[in-house]
């Protein structure tokens, strides 16, 4: 049977099934994963409640962390991405599995967990409040949150059409209606991905009960980022799980011409292996239950 999108995504369609994409994905993916488990303040018999744990990199970071008597409970709406930490745990009794959503944690009582850790799950939430309202909800007091989302709104505000971070280049009018299929087929379903910013997480962290809320921002515009490497394997990737890889975008959108012009373009930028340019917004907060 076919994996539900969010295990397709995380499974393939991200790095395109390329090895080079996923070690470079992946080396980013541990920083942030050592990120939120810093803000955490991890102690050995905490019960952590990972939520959206997708393929497990915070919950088996948080287990890697935690004693013998240390507990994770791995969940997820995906019930293939819970079947996927099912197998990786082993059979480890430190390990729990729970289908829910972010803001109908039903199933897990109140009070009842040390932590809450969550990575790019509220960014597809349509109801982010309600999720902060169940975080406080699960957590004994004493216990903490601490989570990281990327703030997509400011890409999309500042670079809209910046689609690989060209900047300007001669195939503009080419990635031009690439862009086009994206804002067509995503508009609805994206929202939730750009309908909120840092501030909003503390207003909703606040909103809910929480003390001590600290949140980090970064922001960077136009930033050295990785070279376009191999144009094939990107052409593979979807940036999110919501919409088309690149190459099916293309697709859609452009004639065979059109396509033979872009692919010459993005092999000749690949090999000169010059750097992108990076416009993104990331935020880590952590919190209190008092
Ligand atoms: C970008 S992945 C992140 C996975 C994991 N947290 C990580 O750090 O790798 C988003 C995850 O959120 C899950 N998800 C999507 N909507 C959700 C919701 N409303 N509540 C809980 N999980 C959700 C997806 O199934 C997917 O596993």
């Amino acid at each position: 049977m076919a994996e539900d999108k969010w295990a397709q995504w995380l499974l393939t369609r991200r790095d395109g099934n390329s090895a080079a994409l996923r070690a470079r994905s992946d080396r980013d993916l541990a920083v942030v994963r050592d990120g939120v488990l810093d803000g955490a303040g991890l102690l050995p018999e905490d019960v952590v409640l990972d939520v959206g744990c997708g393929t497990g990199l915070i919950g088996f970071g948080a287990l890697d962390r935690l004693g013998p008597q240390g507990h994770v409970i791995f969940s997820d709406v995906s019930r293939d991405l819970l079947d996927e930490c099912r197998r990786t745990a082993g059979g480890d009794e430190r390990c729990s599995f729970v289908l829910a959503a972010a803001e109908d944690l039903t199933g897990i009582p109140d009070a009842s967990v040390d932590v809450v850790t969550t990575r790019s799950v509220l960014i597809y939430s349509a109801r982010k409040a309600a999720a902060f309202v169940e975080f406080f909800r699960v957590l004994r007091p004493g216990g903490r949150v601490s989570l990281f989302e990327p703030i997509n709104r400011f890409a999309r505000q500042r670079r809209p059409d910046d689609l690989f971070g060209l900047g300007a280049s001669s195939v503009d009018d080419l990635l031009a209606k690439v862009r086009d299929v994206y804002r067509s087929v995503t508009a609805e379903g994206e929202r939730p991905m750009i309908d909120f910013d840092e501030r909003d997480l503390v207003e909703w962290a606040v909103a809910a009960g929480f003390e001590a809320v600290e949140l980090d921002y970064r922001a960077q515009v136009d930033v050295p980022g990785e070279p376009i490497v191999d144009w094939e394997a990107l052409k593979q990737v979807a940036p999110n799980p919501l919409v088309p890889t690149y190459g099916e975008a293309i697709a859609t959108a452009l004639t065979g011409a059109e396509r033979k012009r872009l692919d010459a373009h993005m092999t000749a930028r690949a090999a000169l292996g010059t750097p992108t340019r990076r416009t993104v917004a990331i935020a880590f907060l952590r919190a209190l239950r008092p």
